[in-house]
């Protein structure tokens, strides 16, 4: 077999790429192990930037998010019993979010890959990429008992955080950068009118919550827990009760509480390889970088990679650009570390760290939350990260 781009993963990365691709007329072929269904039952964030709606508009792709998602201008903030709302679109010239869940997102591109005919190889295993410092790489798969190879110019690693990709760059090129924090987060979906037509951000000495949605009947609400937390103790009477005791009463008399529909636990971590590139491997997404979800960034990122893996490989292929390709690994990075500091910073602003932090960086952290909750520069900050950040020219 042989293609233009191996693209490892058919999680929102790989898929976009794909489809960007296949539009420009590059020559793709996607390798997923799981099962489409597998694919599509992983819930995850739903607050879409600017940019990552312009690229999916791009790619074709935004039908249905221009029709069901929903356009928000802004999200409360709810810190020492103070509600306080960002006008994310006053505070940023008329930027806003689109809130659409990822699952939705990964089954529209599913969708259009079909559609378009091009190969997407699932249930692919033992998947690897061999000679990445060749002119000429592959990857080798199995497919209901047979090995296949796949020739290609270059290969795109969008295969996550526990993927093949990053793995098989030889050991001492990469460096990494993490941050492990010392709670998770407890998820619960609903089919429940959300509680605000915005999304809630509430700092509480019981420890972080978040109101969020997925449609004006579909809600999703977390609760910091901490690490060693079981789902299973977890009914959903005493999800709703630990909720409403994190949520001003005028809140919680509003929320309208009902059976789950899906609870999970997910540690927050931040991660960051260097670089993101190897010979003719390129990671993209998750495969090179994981954000807490408190800055509603990982999605996002992973489209950022895109946008600029997408535009530098077009021009390579209709303009002869070879040199634009060792400016994938800066340019992402630059934007990515930015997604990981403010996915960070608002994590530190907003969760309840306990004897984690001692009595100087609670005092900082107190001190943070009332500058940038009070002055307009501040606000400003918060608003212009959370919309996100403008994307680099590729020239
Ligand atoms: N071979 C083939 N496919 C693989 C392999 C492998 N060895 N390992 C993993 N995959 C597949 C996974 O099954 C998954 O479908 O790669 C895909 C990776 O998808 P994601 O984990 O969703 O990563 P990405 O597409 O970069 O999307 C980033 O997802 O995790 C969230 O917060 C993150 O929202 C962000 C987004
Ligand atoms: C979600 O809706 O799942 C969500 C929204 C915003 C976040 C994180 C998760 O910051």
């Amino acid at each position: 077999m042989n293609t233009q781009v191996a693209i490892i993963g058919a999680g929102p990365s790989g898929l976009l790429l794909g489809q960007l691709l296949h539009k420009a007329g590059i020559d793709t072929v996607i390798l997923e192990r799981q099962t489409p269904e597998y694919v599509l039952g992983r819930i995850r964030a739903g607050v879409l930037e600017q940019g990552t709606v312009d690229l999916l508009r791009e790619a074709g792709v935004a039908e249905r998010m221009d029709r069901e998602g929903l356009v928000h201008e802004g999200v409360e903030l709810l810190v020492a019993g103070r509600r306080q709302r960002l006008d994310l679109k006053g505070l940023t010239g008329g930027k806003t979010v689109m809130v659409y869940g990822q699952t939705e997102v990964t089954c529209d591109l599913m969708q259009a890959r079909e559609a378009s005919g091009a190969p997407i190889i699932y249930s692919a295993s033992n998947v690897q990429p061999h000679e990445l410092k060749d002119e000429r790489p592959y990857v080798t798969f199995e497919k209901d008992g047979q090995t296949h190879r796949l020739d290609c110019d270059y290969i795109a690693g969008c295969d996550g955080f526990h993927g093949v990709s990053r793995k098989s760059i030889p050991e001492g090129v990469l460096k990494e950068y993490e941050r492990v924090y010392p709670f998770g987060w407890l998820g619960m979906l609903s089919d429940t009118p959300p509680v605000n037509h915005e999304l809630i951000y509430a700092h509480h000495e019981r420890g972080f919550s978040l109101c969020s949605q997925r449609s004006q009947t579909r809600s999703r609400y977390y609760l910091q827990v901490p690490l060693d937390e079981r789902v299973e103790d977890w009914s959903d009477e005493r999800f709703w009760n630990e909720l409403k005791a994190r949520l001003p009463e005028d809140v919680a008399r509003q929320l309208v509480t009902g059976p789950a529909l899906e609870k999970s636990i997910a540690p927050l971590r931040s991660l960051v390889v260097e670089p993101m590139q190897y010979g003719h491997l390129f990671l993209v997404g998750d495969a090179a970088h994981i954000v807490p979800p408190t800055g509603a960034k990982g999605l996002n990122l992973a489209a950022s990679d895109v946008n600029y893996l997408y535009r530098i490989l077009v021009k390579v292929y209709r303009e002869g650009r070879i040199d634009l390709l060792q400016q994938y690994s800066p340019l992402a990075l630059r934007r990515v570390w930015k997604g990981e500091r403010f996915s960070w910073f608002m994590t530190q602003l907003l969760h309840d760290f306990g004897e984690h932090k001692d009595a100087w960086d609670q005092k900082m952290q107190e001190a943070d939350r009332e500058y940038f909750l009070t002055s307009p520069a501040g606000l400003v900050n918060i608003a212009e990260n959370y919309v996100g950040l403008p994307y680099e020219e590729v020239a």
